[in-house]
């Protein structure tokens, strides 16, 4: 068995971030998202990894993550040329996937679920595609199951108007090599890409054994940055914090509850009020940091109350007198009080940024 992650493709969703970096390396509680992925990979037992890459940001993916001995898993990088779909990732991963089944994995999602069950349920029914389906409240946002009683899926449907369940496909697929005919035999869609839920019903109308299965847990696709702080505030609450006050923490500072603070970091005169994760080399001075907060390394924060944010790695806010809330701070980017006179409003704002105003 091996596995793919897609780690390539344009993250139009999440600019201005994706204009200089990978979207599946912004961080979810300081850790990249296609980390999350690798490690739940390794964890069923899969060590043979591809990760899909692309010319853009195929370096820092390739830079940032190795050759995969930090997970115990060996790594190949796969670079597509084109963002031409999710099924053409799988064309351009052939070679490397040759004629074994495989797990493939969009690395911009994050899934709570045990990949080993539904790897046994797929082996057991000798299956030509498993699929993982999630239950969500607005289905035609997304690419949307029709399933029988038994759970054998009948037919997918990409962001439907009315859509035949609430079921949506997250993320996480299974293939056998069948998977490879069914692509060779689709288009691209009206959108230009080759879609994988058009090879999976192709796979159904060649009758294939293909069936889909619930997961227990949450889904989150971090495409967008909304979807991001959630993934960030459900992260936080279940996972991965490791209460640890690593830095130097004056006596003026209160912390109150789970909160991981990394070492060179100064805390002087702030409350730091859990689930926060801080990481290492920072400087918070006279600060709130409120629950479900991620600030990465080397980042500075002076008079400013922030709570429900991500901070990118070497951000810099100081003296704002709003409380800050519900935002991801890019990497270097600061967000400083101006000077007193002339009073006034000073931007310099890069491309598809956002800002709000009170
Ligand atoms: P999407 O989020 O569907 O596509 P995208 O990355 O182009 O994003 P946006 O809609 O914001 O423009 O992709 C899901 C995952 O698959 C993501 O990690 C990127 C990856 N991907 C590829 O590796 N190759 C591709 O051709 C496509 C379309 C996506």
């Amino acid at each position: 068995m091996k596995a793919i992650i897609l780690s390539g493709g344009k993250g139009t969703r999440l600019r201005p971030l994706t204009h200089t970096g990978a979207k599946q390396l912004v961080p979810v509680a300081n850790k990249p998202i296609l980390w999350y992925g690798i490690e739940a990979i390794v964890e069923a037992g899969i060590t043979e990894i591809g990760i899909i890459i692309s010319p853009e940001t195929g370096e820092e993916v390739k830079a940032k993550t190795g050759d995969g001995s930090r997970f115990g898993a060996s790594i190949t990088y796969i670079r597509q040329d084109q963002p031409a779909g999710l099924a053409h990732a799988v064309k351009v991963a052939q070679p490397f996937l040759g004629q074994s089944p495989f797990v493939m994995y969009l690395g911009d999602n994050l899934v709570q679920s045990e990949l080993t069950l539904f790897l046994e349920h797929f082996h057991s029914n000798n299956l030509d595609a498993l699929t993982l389906l999630c239950p969500v409240e607005n289905p035609s946002a997304f690419g949307v199951a029709e399933v029988d009683e038994k759970g054998r899926l009948l037919r997918l449907v990409e962001k439907p108007k009315v859509p035949p369940s609430n079921l949506a496909l997250v993320g996480v697929y299974i293939f056998s090599n069948a998977i490879h005919n069914a692509i060779a035999a689709i288009q691209p869609s009206a959108r230009g890409e080759l879609e994988i839920t058009d090879a999976i019903q192709t796979l159904i109308d060649q009758q294939k054994a293909v069936e889909a299965r619930q997961i227990r847990g949450w889904w989150l696709d971090t495409g967008k940055k909304d979807d991001l702080l959630e993934a960030n505030r459900v992260i936080l609450d279940n996972c991965c914090l490791h209460p640890a006050l690593n830095g130097e923490i004056d006596a003026n500072s209160k912390i109150i509850g789970r909160v991981q603070v990394g070492t060179g970091t100064k805390v002087i005169n702030s409350t730091i009020r859990g689930p926060v994760v801080i990481g290492d080399n920072c400087h918070i001075e006279n600060c709130f940091v409120g629950p479900y907060t991620s600030i990465a390394d080397d980042v500075t924060m002076i008079e400013t109350d922030l709570e429900h944010s991500v901070l990118l790695q070497g951000a810099k806010v100081e003296g704002i007198h709003h409380r800050v809330v519900d935002s991801l701070i890019g990497q270097r980017a600061q967000l400083k009080e101006a000077p007193k006179r002339p009073k006034a409003l000073r931007f310099m704002i890069g491309d598809d940024c956002q800002i709000e105003l009170a």
